[in-house]
């Protein structure tokens, strides 16, 4: 199956899989073509300010009102309830692929969250591991998803159409957009940020100008796609955290047209435009910075996702690695291959870490001590992406994230080793 995709970010797309099944001139006609019922898919308040109104009009087969009540699922998602608050600095070694058949759903685990679904800010953050296609399909109220694959190849199937999507690509689920995530290899791992506040934009670039980091028409949309079938498919939904499910005698995802900007979408990582010094020092990682939910309050944001891509690093007279610092972001990082500059060891690629607000970090002993004694040339870290999600609120890690045997116990050892080499006679 070769997937022909709509590219750009934000636009207002139109697509449909019928010859005229989209209406012309008006959204929603007495009989829309084919005998379509006419929907329309909401990502933000009809009030919002026209750049910020994310929507899109969906022509289907069967209306999405066409369902019976949802029941709780007796298996809900792993992780369970947020744990004890901590400002101790966490790292978590790479979680074991599932033994028993595992879909999407029953893979996702919670790791840590700023707090409850129900709070209309904040992010929580989930690693999914599945071995197996899901053959039901998937809804999440809470809010939109950014998934962040580290192995697996994924066809993910949505109402808007398919994408297909491998490690080092990024996929962008919309708030309540139904879809079905298929693996195309026997095993799937990665990462998911649940942002529950403002949809994920790019970031405004300032004294950059018109072009750099991630570029709109890089991201890339499905085309319309639907399924005629009448079979039966359990629908879940996540809704304040809980997971609910109804029978369903049709597939839902039988979307024939559709046009609007309320949209799936990828991103290929290895198309950021990285920008970086050319002389000394290095800027602020929001250099980085591929998508941004902001906050009411400017440059505040609910989430940030940052990736470390191979880059040259050419700076003069300078420490190299990431600086040490303490901020008022919270910081969870994972790795999706090679290793991260800061660290020579320990931080893998499927693992994460955790660097909450004002918690000291930086590189640890070893890839300091070489940073400050190594002679200077340009030369290329590569063969590495590294990324992370940052939020203005304080990130609380699950039960499950504080108990599994994954949690390294000695992550501040890293530190131990930096050698005292003050002399207040030698400048
Ligand atoms: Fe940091």
């Amino acid at each position: 199956m070769n997937l022909e995709y709509l590219s750009g970010f934000g636009n207002e797309f139109a697509s449909e899989a019928l010859p005229g099944a989209l209406p012309v001139g008006q959204n929603s006609p007495q009989k829309a073509p084919y005998g379509l019922y006419t929907e329309l898919f909401s990502g933000t308040a009809f009030t919002m300010a026209r750049s910020e109104a994310r929507r899109t009009w969906l022509y289907r087969i069967q209306p999405s009102a066409n369902h019976p009540a949802f029941a709780k699922l007796e298996r809900q998602l792993a992780g369970g309830p947020l744990g004890a608050v901590t400002p101790n600095r966490l790292r978590w070694n790479p979680l074991d692929s599932p033994s028993e058949p595992t879909d999407f759903i029953d893979g996702l685990v919670g790791m840590v969250a700023n707090a409850g679904s129900e709070k209309p800010s904040g992010i929580s953050i989930y690693h999914y591991r599945a071995n197996r296609s899901m053959d039901r399909v998937f809804f999440n109220a809470d809010g939109e998803l950014l998934l962040v694959p580290e192995q697996g190849r994924l066809r993910i199937a949505t109402e808007l159409g398919v994408l297909d999507v491998e490690p080092l690509e990024i996929v962008v689920l919309p708030r309540g957009l139904k879809f079905r995530v298929e693996l195309l290899d026997a095993q799937a791992r990665g990462y998911v940020a649940e942002n529950h506040g403002a949809p994920l934009r790019l970031p405004d670039l300032g004294p950059i100008g018109s072009n750099g980091l991630a570029n709109p028409r890089d991201f890339l949309s499905p085309v319309a796609h639907y399924e005629d079938r009448k079979q039966p498919t359990t629908l879940v939904q996540k809704f304040l955290g809980e997971l609910w499910a109804c029978e369903l005698d049709h597939s839902p995802l039988n979307v024939v047209a559709w046009h609007g900007n309320n949209v799936p979408y990828k991103y290929d990582l290895r198309r950021f435009n990285t920008i970086g010094t050319v002389s000394f020092d290095h800027p602020d990682p929001s250099i980085f910075t591929v998508l941004t939910s902001p906050t009411s309050t400017h440059g505040l944001a609910n989430l940030d996702f940052v990736i470390f891509p191979p880059r040259w690093m050419v700076a003069e007279n300078t420490f190299r690695p990431p600086w040490f610092h303490r901020n008022l972001m919270n910081e969870y990082m994972g790795l999706i291959q090679g290793a991260y500059d800061a660290k020579a060891e320990g931080f893998l690629p499927g693992g994460a870490s955790l660097h909450s607000c004002m918690s000291a970090h930086g590189p640890d002993g070893e890839t300091c001590t070489k940073a400050i004694n190594v002679d200077l040339a340009p030369h290329k870290i590569d063969n590495t992406m590294a990324f992370m999600f940052e939020t203005s609120q304080v990130l609380r890690p699950t039960q499950f994230a504080l108990q599994c045997p994954q949690l390294q116990p000695s992550y501040d050892a890293c530190w131990a080793s930096l050698p005292a080499t003050f002399n207040p006679n030698r400048r």
